[in-house]
């Protein structure tokens, strides 16, 4: 089964665990694409009410275009359940995000969460974390943390949109990826990097994630927990 659709099984099963009233957490990716469309068709035709909360100016776009109602994150009391996808997760339910360059407000909401599901396909599986890490850095000064994480041995790249220019998230910050090797520690790798100043936040997502969905090769979806 292609990736696309374990893709399309996954986030169409993942939109099934929102309920009535509920305020969503929706994230961001080629993945939640598939569960923006299928809340927005439940909305539709079953009458579905929730508030979303955007991970990314794209996501909120969308989503409202099919008429889901999207509130900022400040603006709703709680968010009782967030779906998003990942780049990576571990057998240890760690995860590198931030591939789509929203990491800074996925980590917001998720943390803002009482639930967190994370819908993938098969490919994001791994034994432990080992692709390269995105951090978002402050523009101010970040030619020096660049050189920092370089001479750190953080192997880094800048994230360059098509035309060579600084990829800005929607916090209007740089992206900096990291190539490392397998990632052994994400909470001791993340305790360290967010304390270099000028990193906003990494792609490292630990003690998250409630219940990961996974869309197979046989068609179906796996669903750990
Ligand atoms: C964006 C993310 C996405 O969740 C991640 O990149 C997965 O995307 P896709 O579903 O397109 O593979 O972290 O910052």
């Amino acid at each position: 089964m292609s990736q696309d659709l374990q893709k399309i099984i996954a986030g169409r099963r993942a939109a099934e665990f929102v309920q009535n009233d509920m305020v969503v957490g929706i994230g961001s990716g080629s993945t939640i694409a598939h569960v923006i469309n299928a809340l927005g068709e439940r909305v539709a035709n079953e009458n579905l009410n929730i508030v979303g909360v955007a991970t990314s100016e794209k996501t909120r776009r969308n989503a409202a275009q099919l008429g889901i109602p999207m509130h900022n994150v400040d603006d709703v009391d709680k968010i009782d359940l967030t779906i998003d996808g990942a780049d990576q997760i571990a057998d240890d339910f760690s995860a590198i995000k931030g591939g789509g360059a929203a990491l800074l407000w996925e980590k917001i909401v998720a943390f803002n969460s009482r639930e967190n599901i994370w819908v993938v396909d098969a490919s994001k599986r791994v034994p432990k974390l080992n692709q390269y890490l995105p951090v978002e850095v402050i523009p101010y000064g970040s030619d020096q943390l660049f050189k920092r994480f370089k001479s750190g041995g953080f192997h880094p790249t800048w994230r360059l949109d098509q035309n060579g220019n600084p990829v800005r998230t929607d916090s209007a910050n740089f992206l900096i990826d990291l190539h490392l090797p397998i990632i052994e520690s994400p909470r001791l790798l993340g305790d360290e990097l967010i304390k270099m100043v000028g990193v906003v936040e990494h792609g490292l997502f630990t003690d998250v994630v409630d219940r990961v969905i996974i869309g197979n090769e046989n068609n179906v979806v796996d669903i750990l927990e």
